[in-house]
């Protein structure tokens, strides 16, 4: 993970530096101030003569590199804030971002924040963390001059010890971001549901407590909808469960609050098992277990930041493959909660997976809410491309909670419809619901089958993460690849309703 240093504002005599530039700094009779006024007044006045040059006006979003401008500095980057008046958490978290990206090739660089408050400081050195995530474990032969280079990145703020106290807790939900990240970009030969759930044992060292449960343990437990998708693989299943009790902990004699429950889907490759999928793209199924690895994420984060709250992280992990055992379109199965499915399609397993764990996290825990977060459709996609995943709630407050943290982490949401009239599409003619509802709807008749195993006033969330899961180009503080979305948004969420 890159460094952070905080120190005073001094402008450096050698390698990077990235100065924020507001929008009409560049064609004020002023100038540049602060560090970047000294940084620009020690290249004689080149930085702002480059920046007039290059046309850069200090627009949201725009940047402009100027090579070796004199005094010893080999680059300085400007980032544009945009009107000073508009400028939030988020332009500072992309600012961050993208000056980091713009100074990962030197050896030390420093990004003057001198001009802002001491949170501020704080989410941009946020946004350089999360913009540096790179998963290169596979890449062995790469040249070492095309490799970043950046270390450690100084951030030159007016008090850097009360900034870099503001910034601790965010590096742990950093870390969360980058686990999450992790799990995701592996292969499926390699994160299959033992060698998931494996993973998740160390999370103890944060104060997590973790339970693992076999196909032995789900059996007893009834899972018949979760062991059905497990029967074609080679490979057990495990569901985790991951407990952070932050709040009952340091609460003394007072009855702890009902926890908050978050489950993710956790398919390690998802080949449709006999319904299967066409070969073109099917490389992508191995993030669908992108649900569980942001469980595991935000469940990191909250252990680490000491977050006071109690939450419970579960997973259901699952291959599903064709075989010789694997189940078969029109096979009826029953759920832990009693209710029986005829399952039509085997390539809709994720539906399958999370009615026995939310069955079970609801049975065990009595939570007072609970969200989950799956791959779940290709529909989201059609619905609603890259931009906002799609969610689906029985309570208004919990969606405006969800949808307010969505904004201020840049992972947004958007709420879709649940109903009767969608819901009666899963109807069957043997059982007591179908797995799929055919083409039309397709997320909103699966969302309504998960709500068929949600406990009646139990406020629950489904976000379907299909079209944010993954993405294939860089956003200023996601590079390509795994997103890890849900995980700042549930923190966030946390942070702000249940703590305290
Ligand atoms: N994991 C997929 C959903 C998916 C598709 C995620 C594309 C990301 C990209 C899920 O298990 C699935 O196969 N869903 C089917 C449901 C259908 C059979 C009702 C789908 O979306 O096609
Ligand atoms: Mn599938
Ligand atoms: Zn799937």
């Amino acid at each position: 993970m890159l460094e952070i240093s905080f120190a005073k504002p001094v402008a450096p005599k050698s390698g990077g530096v990235a100065i924020l530039v507001a929008e009409g700094v560049v064609a004020s009779k002023t100038g540049l101030a602060g560090v970047a006024g000294s940084v620009d007044k020690a290249c004689d006045g080149a930085v702002l003569r480059a920046l007039k040059a290059a046309r850069f006006t200090g627009k949201k979003g725009s940047s402009c590199v100027v090579l070796a401008p004199g005094a010893g500095l080999s680059r300085v980057v400007a980032i544009g804030l945009g009107a000073g008046d508009k400028i939030d958490e988020r332009g500072i978290e992309d600012a961050g971002g993208t000056a980091a990206a713009a100074l990962a090739n030197e050896e030390t660089a420093a990004i003057a924040a001198d001009e802002l408050t001491r949170p501020q400081a704080a989410s941009l050195a946020m946004g350089a963390v999360l913009r540096s995530y790179r998963f290169d474990l596979y890449r062995t032969k790469e040249k070492p001059e095309d490799k970043p280079k950046l270390a450690t990145l100084t951030v030159l703020a007016d008090d850097p010890a009360k900034s870099k106290a503001a910034f601790a807790p965010m590096q742990k939900v950093a870390e969360g971001v980058f686990l999450a990240r992790d799990l995701v970009s592996e292969p499926g030969n390699i994160l299959h549901p033992v060698e998931f759930a494996d993973r998740l044992k160390p999370l103890s060292k944060l104060g997590l407590e973790i339970e693992i449960l076999g196909p032995k343990e789900m059996k007893k437990l009834g899972f018949g909808a979760f062991l059905g998708v497990a029967q074609g693989s080679a490979i057990e299943p495990r569901m985790v469960v991951m407990k952070w009790l932050g709040a009952s902990k340091g609460a003394k004699g007072k009855k702890p609050a009902k926890p908050v429950c978050f489950v993710g889907k956790g398919v390690t490759f998802d080949t449709g098992g006999i319904s299967i999928k066409p070969a073109g793209g099917m490389e992508d199924m191995k993030w669908d277990m992108a649900g569980a690895g942001t469980v595991a994420g935000v469940m990191a984060a909250l252990a680490g930041r000491q977050a006071k709250a109690d939450v419970i992280g579960l997973v259901g992990l699952v291959e599903n493959m064709p075989s010789g055992t694997a189940q078969r379109p029109g096979d009826v199965v029953t759920s832990a909660s009693g209710q029986t499915i005829e399952v039509i399609n085997t390539d809709a397993e994720g539906r399958l997976v999370l009615c026995d764990v939310l069955h079970y996290a609801q049975k065990q825990f009595d939570p007072a809410l609970i969200v989950d977060l799956a791959t779940l459709t290709g529909a989201i996609i059609i619905a609603l491309g890259h931009e906002h995943a799609g969610m689906f709630a029985n309570d208004d407050a919990l969606a405006q909670k969800l949808e307010a943290a969505g904004k201020a982490t840049a992972e947004t949401v958007w709420r879709m419809p649940l109903g009767d009239a969608y819901d009666k599409q899963l109807k069957s003619d043997i059982a007591d619901m179908k797995n799929v509802g055919g083409r039309p709807g397709g997320s909103i008749t699966a969302a309504c089958f998960i709500q068929r195993f949600i406990d009646k006033d139990r406020p629950w969330a489904h976000l379907d993460i299909a079209g944010t899961a993954w993405s294939s180009k860089d956003a200023p503080t996601v590079p390509k690849g795994a997103t890890a979305f849900g995980v700042r948004l549930l923190d966030r969420m946390v942070a702000e309703h249940h703590e305290g």
